[in-house]
């Protein structure tokens, strides 16, 4: 009953004069049983794009024989020049002997550049339905030779010229054809079978046609536009838009690897939306299981001033993985941060495998570096991965190495975005001028709504090569990292309109050494984990003493992470704060590194006010209750700390006086200096403010004594100040209080009067 409502279809789908002599309802011709198709390639290495075809057929149990593996490759350069005759020779040697087998089905189709997205019995029914002995894959473009077009016989829709990397046939007939051949390995094929099929006799006694419509062969030069991903609950196809087909074989062919490469990230069953990523735990290496593990070169790229950049080799530190594997190699490009690398070289140089240096006195250009360190990977036999990092990346997850290596892919680089932007360190297409092109998913893989392992076209920032590759296919070492922009991009890159592309969500301007595999290399982002973030190194001005200070609007989440006090949420999550005096709050606001900076910096500054009465700094000029302090506008630091106040300590006023919205506005910010040597207290006042903080920024005990805060109405007194804590207290009226003497050392306030 199927067969017959298929058929009674078929009848629409026909020509009419197929339909006539063909086909008879009644008695519909019997199925090609699946095991008479046997599926004919030539591959004479086992590329990427091989194993990838390979997972495809093994996906639809096709019947598959490889021609030529092992042998040297002599068809020229397919794709760029004229060639491929030495796969019409393999053909016709394998074709000898079937030349009898009359119920055979042949499919003849390249392997590196194609994926199977149907199986057998739907390539075997359509081949049915074309009623021809042997069909080709057709294409819109007319190749190798442009004067032929108009020999093709017209089409009034679909495609009209003929495409080699397709052919199907029964064997019989595809031995008539291939046995013509009598020319050279480097020959055209695809001229070859054109001037068979032009020839009218050859065409009808050999009964061949072209696949117009799609059916089966879906060549992507010229045609990106008319194919789309189709989602089905265990497969993925593509469908072609135009003719509305479901061609059962996808071939890249010309210039649409990238683009075959990102459909491939789909079917036929890589991904869905049902099931995710299915063979992303394909080929995993278990670390747990090694007796050692690999040896690592890690390279780390300074190549512009970096903010926290001890951060960034602190998450290096914490990364789980053995430090005597690991072999550092740092590039830096800045003497702003020799200091930094100083620092750290002198606390850990014993802690890794091996920490070398190159530091802005060598002079060495981006590029030249980064083929420094891959090439300190690949003449080291021993080295068995290098890892490439740049210091704006902020590795979150510590599993990050590991579980990169475990992924066991030749190049893969893990995603990162910077925080609240479509910015991501890969580019998911190229436009056809080579330059930055957004694919279609780039959007849903930065968001995490798509997690996998995706092929991708070019990435940059992060990423692992394993050694061995580095020793093979990418022995020829600037092929890898671009020194510079392929001419091409770099005329893009001054064009306005791309830049303003590029600033939406490409990796920034200054990485734009890229990692771009050679030809026949996949190279892989994962999403499968959060690994980290993209930092912003814009605006990152370093004419301060801790320039991190003041990235608060530029990298608000590093800032946070570094500058706050880790249990500064815990106020609002479980209530984490006290009330040592009635109406005064006390709770944790700054880290340990936010206070000792803001004190480096005054002191870096300073010029300590002196406890003065005559102020030139205030309108009037006068203070009455002086103390020795330095503003936060004299350091350049007011806008900053007036969105800190915002930011963190509007928040806490809302929850502890209900009702009251602060404006977060603060004229006088300033960091007080307590010693007996100078200033030891501040006498009974009110504060110009309807509140005030008071966050301290030392130790009691540790670094002075004495010290504290004593609110005369209430008889109350605080004299344990704890560093990073603040006071948040109404300004006047109520609480007159005075600065306790500092009795010893020097004790350091940060205080702001807010809403004067
Ligand atoms: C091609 O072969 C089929 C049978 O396989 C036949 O029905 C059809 O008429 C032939 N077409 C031509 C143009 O010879
Ligand atoms: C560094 O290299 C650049 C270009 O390679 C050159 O113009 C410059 O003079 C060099 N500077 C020093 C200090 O050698
Ligand atoms: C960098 O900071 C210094 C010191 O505060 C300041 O003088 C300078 O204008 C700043 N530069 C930029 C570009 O903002
Ligand atoms: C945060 O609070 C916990 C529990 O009260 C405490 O043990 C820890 O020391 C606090 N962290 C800091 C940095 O003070
Ligand atoms: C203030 O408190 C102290 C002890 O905390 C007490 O000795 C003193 O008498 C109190 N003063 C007044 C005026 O209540
Ligand atoms: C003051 O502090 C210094 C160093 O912290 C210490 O050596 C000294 O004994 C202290 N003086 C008094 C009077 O506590």
């Amino acid at each position: 009953m199927e067969y017959f409502n298929f058929y009674f279809l078929l009848l629409f789908w026909m020509k009419p004069s197929h339909v006539a002599c063909s086909i008879d309802a009644s008695q519909p011709p019997v199925p090609i049983p699946k095991e008479k198709l046997l599926v004919l390639t030539v591959a004479t290495d086992e590329t990427d794009g091989f194993f990838r075809f390979m997972q495809s057929a093994n996906f639809f149990n096709y019947n598959v024989k490889v021609l030529g593996m092992g042998s040297e490759w002599k068809g020229g350069d397919v794709g760029h020049s004229i060639g491929g005759g030495q796969k019409v020779r393999l053909l016709k040697e394998a074709m000898e002997t079937m030349a009898e087998q009359e119920d055979l089905v042949v499919l003849f189709v390249d392997s590196y550049d194609l994926i199977f997205a149907g199986g057998p019995e739907e390539i075997l029914r359509k081949f049915q339905q074309a009623n021809h002995k042997v069909i080709f894959a057709a294409e819109g473009l007319i190749w190798p030779d442009k004067r032929l077009t108009d020999k093709y016989p017209m089409v009034r829709s679909g495609k009209r010229f003929l495409n080699s990397g397709g052919i199907i046939g029964y064997a019989p007939y595809i031995n008539k054809i291939v046995a013509q051949w009598s020319l050279h390995d480097n020959d055209d094929d695809q001229l070859f079978y054109t001037k068979l099929y032009l020839d009218p006799l050859q065409r009808d006694t050999l009964n061949m046609t072209l696949d117009h419509k799609c059916q089966i062969f879906q060549n992507l030069n010229g045609a990106i536009d008319e194919v789309l991903l189709k989602f089905g609950t265990d497969r993925v196809r593509v469908r072609n838009s135009l003719y509305d087909t479901l061609p059962v074989v996808v071939h890249g062919n010309g210039n649409t690897k990238i683009y075959l490469n990102y459909l491939g990230n789909y079917i036929p069953n890589v991904w869905n939306y049902e099931r995710g990523c299915s063979n992303c735990d394909e080929n995993m290496v278990d670390l747990s299981q090694l007796k050692d593990y690999p040896n690592v070169l890690v390279g780390v790229f300074i190549e512009q001033p970096s903010p926290f950049l001890m951060e960034f080799f602190q998450r290096l530190l914490t990364l789980e993985y053995p430090k005597d594997k690991l072999k550092l190699f740092v590039h830096n490009n800045e003497v702003y941060h020799e200091r930094h690398i100083q620092r750290f070289w002198e606390e850990n140089r014993n802690v890794f495998g091996s920490f070398k240096v190159v530091g802005p006195e060598e002079n060495l250009s981006q590029g030249e570096a980064r083929n420094m360190g891959m090439d300190l990977c690949r003449k080291d036999a021993k080295c068995d991965y290098y890892f490439s990092i740049d210091s704006d990346v902020m590795l979150t997850n510590q599993q990050t190495l590991k579980s990169l290596i475990e992924q066991n892919r030749k190049i893969i680089g893990p995603l990162v975005t910077r925080h609240g932007k479509l910015w991501s360190n890969f580019w998911g297409a190229l436009s056809l001028d080579g330059y930055y092109a957004r694919s279609e998913d780039y959007i849903d893989i930065v968001q995490g709504k798509r997690v996998g392992l995706w092929n991708i076209p070019f990435m940059a920032h992060v990423y692992l090569v394993k050694g061995e590759i580095l020793r093979n296919e990418l022995k020829e070492r600037n092929y890898f990292v671009l020194e510079k922009l392929d001419p091409d991009m770099a005329l893009c890159r001054n064009s306005r309109e791309m830049t303003s592309h590029r600033e939406k969500d490409s990796p920034s301007p200054e990485s734009f050494h890229m990692l771009r595999p050679p030809k026949g290399i996949f190279m892989y982002i994962t999403n499968r984990q959060e690994f980290g973030r993209l930092i912003s190194t814009a605006n990152y001005n370093t004419s301060h003493y801790n320039s991190d200070l003041w990235q608060i609007f530029e990298n608000p989440v590093d800032w946070k992470e570094k500058y706050i006090h880790p249990n500064y949420t815990r106020i609002f999550t479980e209530n984490y704060m006290e009330e040592p005096c009635p109406d005064v709050f006390w709770f944790p606001v700054f880290s340990e590194k936010a206070c000792d900076e803001m004190v480096q910096e005054m002191e870096h500054y300073g010029e300590w006010s002196g406890g003065k009465h005559e102020d030139k700094r205030i309108t009037g000029g006068y203070e009455t209750v002086p103390t020795d302090d330095i503003h936060m506008k004299q350091i350049g630091f007011d806008k900053e700390w007036l969105h800190f106040i915002r930011e963190f300590i509007s928040p806490v006023t809302l929850k502890v006086f209900s009702g009251y919205y602060t404006k977060g506005y603060a004229i006088m910010n300033f960091v007080v200096k307590y010693t007996p040597e100078r200033q030891a207290y501040l006498r009974p006042h009110h504060d110009s403010s309807t509140f005030t903080i008071n966050i301290a920024l030392n130790n009691k005990d540790k670094d002075f004594q004495g010290g504290g805060c004593r609110f005369h109405r209430y008889n109350c007194s605080i004299e344990s100040p704890r560093k990073g804590w603040s006071f948040m207290h109404p300004g006047r009226l109520t609480h007159l209080h005075e600065g306790l003497p500092t009795t010893n050392g020097t004790r350091y306030i940060a205080v702001s009067f807010i809403d004067p």
